[in-house]
């Protein structure tokens, strides 16, 4: 059995006062992580989906870093869209030889956690590699212990336009017309290659649209918490990315046991 915290798309950036969808991401990450301290039951880890900063440079991941130290619990990061792996891996996590890609795998509680960095060539959109294909699948055979898998990208479409179209395979190929494309441009590939542990798989878990959303598809959870910041909009129809600065910053807790995956989503109030 594991419990897990599940935050994202915090956007800190290297200058102190800025500000995003009207609210300060550095002010609300200072409340969310006094939030989590403050939890009256224990949980055994937090995962951050990515967007950790807002541009990916080492000022930013050292102001990251003074505010999420204080967090009483070990932090599980993902790269989004928005950060650069390697000054991440270096200025977050202390890492001398970090990888290309941020793809890593561990174990909490008898369940087996796959991380992958989706970030793709075209922003903000995303893609695996087939090499990172080949190595998720190596995780995703019928028999095992529960798994659970997390990237940044929304790897579905969730009925929204502007998050459904999918990013072109590369910036050569894109069209000047074309709006910015959020999807994980191989998302059919991405769901092949899961649909073996099927039977097994106790949720994946992503970022990157600013908006709780749980879907169900073919036998397996798909759950994204909203931004510890900002919110997005979205409903059917809706062809634009619009930020909704009146909703609330939040994250969800997560419990994975025997038999069930619970997804609880909190909201707080902005700080600013
Ligand atoms: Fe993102």
């Amino acid at each position: 059995m594991v419990r897990f915290i599940h935050i994202t798309d915090t956007h800190i950036a290297a200058a102190e006062d800025f500000m995003s969808y009207g609210h300060s991401p550095l002010a609300n990450l200072q409340r969310l992580v006094a939030t989590l301290n403050a939890l009256p039951y224990p949980f055994d880890f937090v995962l951050h989906t990515g967007d950790v900063t807002e541009d990916g440079s080492a000022a930013a991941y050292r102001r990251a870093k003074n505010v999420l130290s204080e967090l009483h619990a070990p932090i599980r990061y993902l790269a989004g869209n928005h950060d650069d792996a390697l000054v991440m891996q270096r200025e977050l996590l202390g890492v001398d030889a970090p990888l290309e890609r941020y793809d890593y795998a561990f174990e909490a509680g008898g369940v087996q956690f796959v991380m992958l960095d989706s970030r793709g060539p075209v922003q903000p959109g995303g893609q695996l590699s087939t090499g990172q294909l080949a190595w998720l699948s190596e995780f995703c055979t019928p028999a095992g212990p529960p798994l659970v898998i997390a990237l940044h990208h929304e790897p579905l479409p969730l009925d929204v336009p502007w998050l459904d179209a999918a990013p072109p395979a590369s910036p050569e190929s894109l069209d000047a017309s074309e709006k910015p494309a959020m999807l994980l441009g191989n998302s059919g590939e991405f769901l092949e290659a899961i649909a073996g542990a099927r039977g097994r798989l106790r949720g994946v878990f992503f970022g990157h649209i600013h908006r709780a959303f749980q879907v169900w598809r073919d036998g397996i959870l798909f759950s994204s918490a909203p931004s510890s910041f900002g919110q997005l909009k979205t409903w059917p129809g809706l062809r634009e990315a619009q930020p909704a600065p009146e909703e609330a910053p939040g994250y969800c807790l997560v419990t994975v046991d025997e038999h069930h995956t619970i997804v609880q989503q909190y909201t707080f109030s902005h700080a600013g």
